[in-house]
């Protein structure tokens, strides 16, 4: 063999599997380095943690945002909640305050959910705020003071809508739950135009876009699996003119990835979002970029008669697990429809905040701890790579016993606990390092020791 087919046979096979890993791969939109999407995403990743609120005429019903699905109503059987929607305690300073206090960096407001009702002032629909007794665009109040508070600002925003009247019927549209005959389908969707509603998105979307300022975040939601035949899928929302458009119009937004073009572009959406599901099943979302949207109680909107309310340790326990897996955690709060939090939300908040002010260092620019930090039973790691300090979350705390961390001989330099920065003495066994646990419980519900690596 000649020198030059040496090196071209080797250059050819490595040209043909690169095309064939490539042509595997999923289409990009956007051609983003990995690097710039980094930076990007830089403030949203070490935040961690952020507020959820759903709130809107739904809060009125206060039975689950659903509830004009639920109870199959119409527009006009909905309409009592517009007539009267006037949140007379409502202070978004306090909002901002509670969720600073908690620990969440950013916030995420349902400025229209299905429901079709905007908080803000559109220039496109009477469906809104302004036209209610409130009288004012919620969404400008909700904006002014979040961002007074040094949070992030999102927007959640419904691509479903099950009030506008160009909007086509699908298996959870309110009309079509007492018959879903093909026959009624078409019928409900007479005079109906989905490319008029496509329009409506867009337009509605730049106002969101242009009115407000740097929005951080926008959450759309949703679309269903390809396979669901009687749903609502990327083109039906126009979803790659529109996510183009959205980039355009705000550079530096985080997008989730609930428009459907997930299957075909590989940045089709920032973020993935698995809802409500439990911290076991976080684990798989390792290696990924991921938030999870998780309620205190079953329901998104404020839910009177609920009473499955997550307990204080549930909750920190998902927010822990979240950065132990390099993901965040978003916390959703369903005010009343007088506009404030619920009793119940306002105690799980200041819980999480005694405990984050304590303890905060060990969610904050956290992620997974490197590969070769086992954590010892009962606990959960969290580790800062640029501080190089390791968490280890002591859920099993037992006073006056020793803890072993397995392997871990020579990698430690100090430890100690991490709400009074106190000394945890530490002695190595073998390849082990043994801890010696405070003799009185710290008062937290997962007291978390410091490690100070070499
Ligand atoms: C679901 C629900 C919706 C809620 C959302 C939050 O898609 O339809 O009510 O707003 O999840 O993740």
């Amino acid at each position: 063999m000649t020198w030059s087919r040496k090196i071209l046979l080797p250059l050819v096979g490595l040209y043909l599997s690169v095309v064939a890993v490539s042509a595997q791969n999923k289409a990009s939109l956007f051609h983003e380095s990995a690097a710039h999407k980094q930076e990007r995403m830089q403030w949203w990743t070490d935040a961690r943690f952020g507020m959820f609120i759903h709130w809107g005429l739904y809060s009125l019903g206060a039975r689950h945002e659903w509830l004009k699905h639920n109870e199959h109503m119409t527009n006009e059987e909905y309409q009592k909640y517009f007539e009267i929607f006037n949140p007379d305690q409502w202070d978004p300073k306090k909002w901002a305050a509670e969720a600073k206090a908690a620990g969440m960096k950013y916030a995420v407001l349902t400025t229209k959910h299905h429901d079709g009702f905007c908080l803000f002032d559109s220039k496109y629909t009477d469906y809104k705020a302004t036209n209610t007794p409130a009288h004012r665009d919620l969404v400008r109040e909700y904006v002014n003071a979040f961002r007074a508070q040094g949070l992030k600002v999102g927007f959640y925003y419904s691509l479903l809508d099950w009030h506008h009247p160009d909007y086509t019927m699908d298996d959870v549209h309110p009309l079509t739950q007492v018959d879903t005959s093909r026959a009624n389908y078409d019928r409900l969707n007479k005079g109906r135009d989905m490319a008029k509603y496509r329009q409506y998105l867009r337009d509605q979307i730049t106002e969101l876009l242009t009115n407000y300022g740097k929005i951080d975040v926008l959450w759309l939601d949703w679309t269903w699996g390809k396979d669901d035949k009687r749903g609502k899928h990327a083109d039906d929302w126009g979803a790659v003119e529109l996510i183009k458009m959205i980039r355009k119009l705000q550079p530096g937004i985080i997008v989730n990835n609930r428009l459907g073009l997930d299957e075909e572009y590989s940045d089709g959406g920032d973020f993935v979002t698995p809802e409500q599901v439990s911290s076991k099943e976080l684990e798989g979302y390792k290696g990924k970029t991921w938030e999870t949207c998780q309620t205190f109680s079953g329901s998104w909107g404020y839910y009177r008669d609920e009473t499955s309310w997550k307990t204080h340790r549930q909750l920190l326990d998902l927010l822990i697990t979240s950065v132990a897996n390099g993901g965040n955690l978003i916390l959703n709060v369903g005010p009343t429809a007088r506009g404030e939090f619920d009793y119940r939300a306002t105690h799980a908040l200041d819980s999480l905040a005694y405990w984050i002010h304590a303890n905060s260092r060990s969610i904050y620019d956290c992620t997974y701890a490197p590969a070769s930090f086992t954590p010892p039973a009962g606990t959960k790691l969290t580790y800062n790579p640029s501080t190089r300090r390791l968490y280890v979350h002591l859920y099993d705390f037992t006073p006056r016993t020793t803890l072993t961390l397995p392997g871990y001989a020579g990698r430690v330099k100090y430890a100690e606990l991490l709400n009074d920065e106190s000394e945890i003495q530490l002695t190595t066994a073998g390849n082990d390092v043994v801890l010696t646990l405070p003799k009185v419980r710290p008062p937290y519900d997962i007291p978390v020791i410091e490690l100070l690596l070499k």
